[in-house]
């Protein structure tokens, strides 16, 4: 069971991608990955911009429940696996907001970010949003969820294998409000 189940029916994330960003480097007919898609929020949004093959997967089901519940039509799905159920090279981009932000611990981190340069095209381009601090900030969350802010450099050092093509930080508060900052990186898989 994922920790997020049980806070699943009662949040509302509210980090932002930079969507003229995106529409910049990522063509329209692109087959995209929305990696930890909770309840399908951006996996909707990206549909809204003219995308039409978006994926979200997400390791709490009852985050994807909930998101099939609220918008039947997205290709939502529960996905527990370490190794992803698609083939090398499958997806042109691949999507993550505020997810490596509640994953704690580096090794994690490393793996997933390995598993998704498999599944990327090469020359696709991994979007990440997360909540970025100068320094380094491990705290559980006022929903009871271990969180990660980590610093610039910690997020960009985990892109090896990837060419930054930009990196900006922007305000963006937290869920319970507290002011904070987030990172927009748009890297490109060179090998
Ligand atoms: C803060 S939420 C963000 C959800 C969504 N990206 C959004 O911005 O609306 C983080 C999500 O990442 C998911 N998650 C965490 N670790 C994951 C993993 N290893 N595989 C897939 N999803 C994961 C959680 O279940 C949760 O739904």
């Amino acid at each position: 069971m994922s920790e997020w189940d049980s806070v699943a029916d009662r949040v509302n994330f509210n980090l932002k991608i930079s969507t003229d960003d995106f529409v910049a480097s990522v063509p329209l007919e692109s087959k995209i990955l929305d990696f930890g898609c909770g309840y399908g929020r951006i996996t909707k949004q990206i549909l809204e911009l003219g995308y039409r093959e978006v994926v979200g997967i997400d390791s709490s089901k009852e985050m994807v429940s909930r998101g099939l519940s609220e918008c039947p039509e997205l290709d939502l799905r529960y996905l527990s696996a370490e190794v992803l159920p698609f083939s090398d090279g499958e997806f042109d981009s691949i999507v993550l907001c505020a997810v490596l932000t509640c994953i704690p611990e580096q090794s994690y981190r490393e793996n997933i970010l390995s598993e998704l340069h498999r599944v990327l095209k090469p020359q696709g381009i991994i979007y990440l949003a997360e909540f970025c601090s100068d320094q380094s900030l491990h705290f559980v969350s006022g929903t009871g969820v271990s969180m990660w802010h980590s610093s610039k450099a910690e997020f960009e050092a985990l892109l090896t294998n990837f060419n930054i093509e930009s990196s900006t930080l922007v305000d963006n508060s937290t869920m319970s409000g507290h002011k904070s900052k987030a990172i927009h990186i748009i890297a490109r898989k060179v090998i």
